[in-house]
């Protein structure tokens, strides 16, 4: 990688700094409430839900790679989670979907300012089924079942008013109460966690990161690795 010829920035901002107030102690193996990732995420989801001054707890950056390996994140909102994985729904036309189809492996990473807490989700993606996906597009509001048919997500359009000649040509098609928007090119996706890490900020920046994954040969003999539920194993990791 070159590094030459990068000096100071135009504005620095290196000195910007939030002094965290921890709402914990250390974060230790202690008090996880499982040893599994999906109830230890259901509860760090259900605090940050609870939370004065956290409007989208479900907001999190999804991050794809194209087929060369081109890395690009942007956020969706996540819309359930279980045992299976992570859900969110897209558009299958977009560049996000493009990378899926070509490599379908994805990340997603919330931060939960108020809690100074982050977690990060790493697994291969899958389509959600057809079903599953008209069901969900049909429970949305009007607006955004038009929104989500204007035209293919991420195309490049002429201007705003391409947009909103389009919206009102569809908004007469499908009034309130009237013949239903089809579903578009759109739906929903999958992650199946892998990699599950539980980041906690503290005042003294001696953060706290917890990472449960699934498991590889050598875990058994090494006294940092912990046995969790479910088939995943637990694991310290350097802030
Ligand atoms: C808070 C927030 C939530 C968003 N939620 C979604 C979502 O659930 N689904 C979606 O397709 N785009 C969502 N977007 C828009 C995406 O960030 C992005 O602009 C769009 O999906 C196109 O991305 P792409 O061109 O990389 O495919 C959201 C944006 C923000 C800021």
């Amino acid at each position: 990688m070159d590094h030459s010829g990068v000096g100071d920035p135009e504005v620095n901002i290196e000195s910007m700094r939030h002094p965290y107030k921890a709402p914990s102690e250390a974060f230790t193996e202690d008090q996880l409430v499982a040893r599994e990732p999906i109830a230890q995420f259901r509860d760090w989801f259900d605090q940050a839900s609870r939370t004065p001054g956290i409007l989208e707890p479900n907001a999190m950056c999804l991050s794809t790679a194209s087929a060369d390996g081109a890395p690009s994140g942007r956020f969706v909102l996540l819309k359930g989670f279980g045992r299976d994985g992570f859900r969110f729904f897209t558009n299958y036309g977009s560049r996000k979907a493009a990378d899926l189809d070509a490599n379908p492996r994805a990340a997603l990473t919330f931060y939960w300012e108020a809690l100074n807490r982050s977690v990060r989700v790493e697994g291969a993606v899958r389509r959600l089924p057809a079903d599953v996906s008209d069901a969900y597009f049909h429970s949305r509001p009007l607006a955004s079942q038009i929104g989500a048919a204007l035209f293919r997500q991420s195309a490049t359009i002429a201007d705003r008013g391409q947009l909103e000649r389009r919206e009102a040509e569809l908004r007469q098609l499908h009034p309130e109460q009237g013949p239903p928007v089809p579903r578009p090119d759109w739906g929903g996706y999958i992650v199946e966690p892998r990699q599950v890490e539980f980041w906690q900020g503290q005042s003294t920046r001696i953060h706290d990161r917890i990472r449960f994954r699934r498991p590889v040969d050598g875990d058994d003999d090494d006294p940092r690795v912990r046995r969790g539920d479910d088939g995943w194993v637990l694991e310290r990791l350097a802030p």
